[in-house]
């Protein structure tokens, strides 16, 4: 299909500080993408995209309880291609972050076909951390604006 014709839509999770937010942007910008958050996305409008993203935050290990929620509540997809990206306060798989083990999972138990992963780190103020002015200051960078509009131009 080519991809000035593919709807492509991008849903996202970013309740702590618009981290996953400007990554969501970044790579809508690039795919055309409609890029909305998980409270405004519609079944039917997931139903129409050819490919659809789904990106949050990770909180205690997984992605936004919403945004998993969403997934649950579908239907059987018949192979429509996802991806999906995080920001988290520490890489992905140490110190628990299985995130996108566990909601890779998720994706293929309503037989979404998994095209492509991203994660970054974000900027974390959570819990104690906002005692020492948090981690991760200034993330995403532009290096990782720049890697997240990469890995969505390798989509096509
Ligand atoms: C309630 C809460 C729980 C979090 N839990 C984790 C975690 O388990 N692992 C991790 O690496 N980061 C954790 N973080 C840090 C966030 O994943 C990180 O700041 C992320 O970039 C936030 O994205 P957002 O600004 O799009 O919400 C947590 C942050 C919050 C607010």
């Amino acid at each position: 299909m080519k991809h000035e014709k593919r709807k492509v839509l991008i849903i996202y999770a970013s309740i702590h500080k618009g981290n996953t937010k400007r990554i969501a942007e970044r790579m809508g910008s690039v795919l055309g993408a409609r890029v909305v958050s998980f409270q405004d996305a519609k079944k039917e409008d997931i139903e129409n995209a050819d490919l659809i993203g789904f990106g949050s935050g990770v909180y205690l290990s997984k992605f936004h309880k919403g945004l998993i929620n969403l997934v649950e509540a579908l239907p059987e997809m018949g192979k429509k291609k996802a991806f999906l990206f995080s920001t988290s306060g520490m890489r992905r798989n140490i110190i628990l972050n299985r995130s996108h083990e566990h909601f890779k999972k998720l994706l293929r138990e309503k037989n979404f076909e998994v095209v492509g992963e991203f994660d970054c780190l974000g900027y974390d103020t959570y819990g104690p951390l906002k005692y020492i002015g948090g981690i991760n200051k200034g993330r995403p960078n532009e290096k990782d604006l720049n890697d997240a509009r990469k890995f969505a131009e390798s989509l096509f």
